[in-house]
C-alpha cells in the first residue's frame, strides 16, 4: 500500500522513510516548509496556518497551564489535515509520522488524522519494536542513513530537540531534561537576548476586528502590514528583536508525565497582549468570564490533541461569537523582552469616560451605592453572627 510521511528533512524521518520502503510500503513523503527537495510533495501552509489556526487561538487568548502559547500543538492538527487530503487524493490508505511514543504530538497527529480520514491506518514506527529496536539512538539512525546514501546531517547536533515553526520554537529532551539545568544562552533562534536588546522601543499601533489583527503600523517609521501573515511575521521580527516570548516551563503531557520545555513565540506574545485589552475594553463583564472559562477548556482540547472534536467545534463557536465586537486599535510598546500597553480606542468601547469619571456625575447616583453595599454586606454580616456565636460557645 502507499503511504504519506510527514516528512521533516531531519534525520528520524529520512530513515523511517527508506525503513518503510524496506517495509515494502510505497512512500509518499509530504515536507511542510517552503523548502526544496525533489521527490516530495512540498505545503506551504503558512497562510492557512495564521488565519485558520493562530488566528482562532488568539480570539481564545489560549494558553496552557498559564505559560504556553501552544505553538506546537496547534501546527499539528495543521500538517496532519493536509497529510490525509493528500493521503485521500493519492489513493493512499497509510498515513507516518515521527513522533515518539511518549509525547504530546502522536495524540494530536493521530486524532487528527482519525477524524478527517476514518478509514486511514496509522504506522507509528517510533511504537514498533522492530523499528525501535533495530535504532537504539542517533548514531544507528546515522549509520543506516550513510549505509543507504541518505544525506545526514553535517553540522553537530544540538544536544536538545527542537520544533520550529512560523509560530514559535519548543526546545525540550536532551540536556534540558534535567530541569534544574538552565538553557545555554545560544539555544534561542528566534530571540535575541532581552539583555543585548536594542535601548529604544519599538512603538506600534495593532488594529482589531473581530478579534483577530487587521492592522499593524510601526508609528515612527509608518510601516503598514495588512494580511495575516505579513503581520505576523512582521511582529515575530519585532519580537524577536526586543527579545520577547521566552518562557522555561514545566508542564503536564496528555499522557500523563511531566516534560520541561523552553519556547519563544514573539510574535504570538505581543498579539495576546494586545488582544487581551482591547477585548477587556469592548467586552461585556459577564461574556468575558464565560467566555475566559472557554478559552481554558479550548486551550486543553487543542494540547490534548482534540482540534477535530465536536467539544471544541462548540467552543470555538462560541468564542466566535464573543467576538463580534472586538474592534480597535491598541497602541504598544516592545521593549527589553516586555510588551508595554500605551493607550487604546475602539468605536465599540464599552468604556464611559463620564460614567467612570472622579469629576462628573454621570448618568449614575452615588446613594445607590450604599444600598448596593448593605445588600451585599447581608451575607457577611450573617457569616460574622453565626462565627461569634461558636466562639461565645
Ligand atoms: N511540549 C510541547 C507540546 O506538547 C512541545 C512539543 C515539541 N514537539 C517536538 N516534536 N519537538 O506542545
Ligand atoms: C515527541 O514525542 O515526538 C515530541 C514531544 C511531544 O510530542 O510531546
Amino acid at each position: 500500500g502507499s503511504v504519506v510521511l510527514a516528512y521533516s528533512g531531519g534525520l528520524d524521518t529520512s530513515c523511517i522513510l527508506l525503513w518503510l520502503k524496506e517495509q515494502g510500503y510505497e512512500v509518499i513523503a509530504y515536507l511542510v516548509t517552503p523548502h526544496t527537495t525533489h521527490g516530495v510533495f512540498i505545503e506551504d501552509l503558512r497562510s492557512e496556518f495564521v488565519q485558520e489556526f493562530i488566528w482562532p487561538a488568539l480570539q481564545a487568548n489560549a494558553v496552557y497551564e498559564d505559560r504556553y502559547l501552544l505553538g506546537t500543538s496547534i501546527a499539528r492538527p495543521c500538517i496532519a489535515r493536509r497529510q490525509v487530503q493528500i493521503a485521500r487524493r493519492e489513493g493512499a490508505q497509510y498515513v507516518s509520522h515521527g513522533a515518539t511514543g511518549k509525547g504530546n504530538d502522536q495524540i494530536r497527529f493521530e486524532l487528527t488524522c482519525y477524524a478527517l480520514y476514518p478509514q486511514v491506518q496509522i504506522i507509528a514506527p517510533w511504537r514498533i519494536p522492530e523499528f525501535y529496536s533495530r535504532f537504539r539512538g542517533r548514531t544507528d539512525l546515522m549509520e543506516y542513513a550513510e549505509k543507504h546514501g541518505i544525506p545526514v546531517p553535517v553540522t553537530p547536533k544540538a544536544p536538545w530537540s527542537m520544533d520550529a515553526n512560523l509560530m514559535h520554537i519548543s526546545y525540550e529532551s536532551g540536556i534540558l531534561e534535567n530541569p534544574k539545568n538552565h538553557a545555554p544562552p545560544d539555544l534561542y533562534q528566534m530571540t535575541k537576548n532581552p539583555e543585548d536588546s536594542p535601548n529604544e522601543p519599538d512603538v506600534l499601533e495593532i488594529h482589531f476586528a473581530k478579534g483577530v489583527p487587521v492592522k499593524v503600523r510601526h508609528v515612527k517609521e509608518g510601516t503598514c502590514k495588512e494580511t495575516p501573515l505579513e503581520i505576523f511575521c512582521y511582529l515575530n521580527e519585532i519580537g524577536g528583536k526586543h527579545g520577547v516570548g521566552r518562557i522555561d516551563i514545566v508542564e503536564n503531557r496528555f499522557i500523563g508525565m511531566k516534560s520541561r520545555g523552553i519556547y519563544e513565540t514573539p510574535g504570538g506574545t505581543i498579539l495576546l497582549h494586545a488582544h487581551l485589552d482591547i477585548e477587556t475594553f469592548t467586552m461585556d463583564r459577564e461574556v468575558r468570564k464565560i467566555k475566559q472559562s472557554l478559552g481554558i477548556k479550548f486551550s486543553e482540547f487543542i494540547y490534548n490533541g482534540f482540534w477535530y472534536s465536536p467539544e471544541c467545534d462548540f467552543v470555538r463557536h462560541c468564542i466566535d461569537k464573543s467576538q463580534e465586537s472586538v474592534e480597535g486599535c491598541v497602541q504598544l510598546s516592545v521593549f527589553k523582552g516586555q510588551v508595554y500597553i500605551l493607550g487604546r480606542e475602539s468605536p465599540k468601547s464599552l468604556y464611559n469616560e463620564e460614567l467612570v469619571s472622579m469629576d462628573v456625575q454621570g448618568d449614575y447616583d452615588p446613594c445607590d451605592a450604599s444600598g448596593f453595599i448593605r445588600i451585599n454586606a447581608v451575607r457577611l454580616r450573617e457569616h460574622n453572627r453565626l462565627q461569634g456565636a461558636a466562639q461565645k460557645k
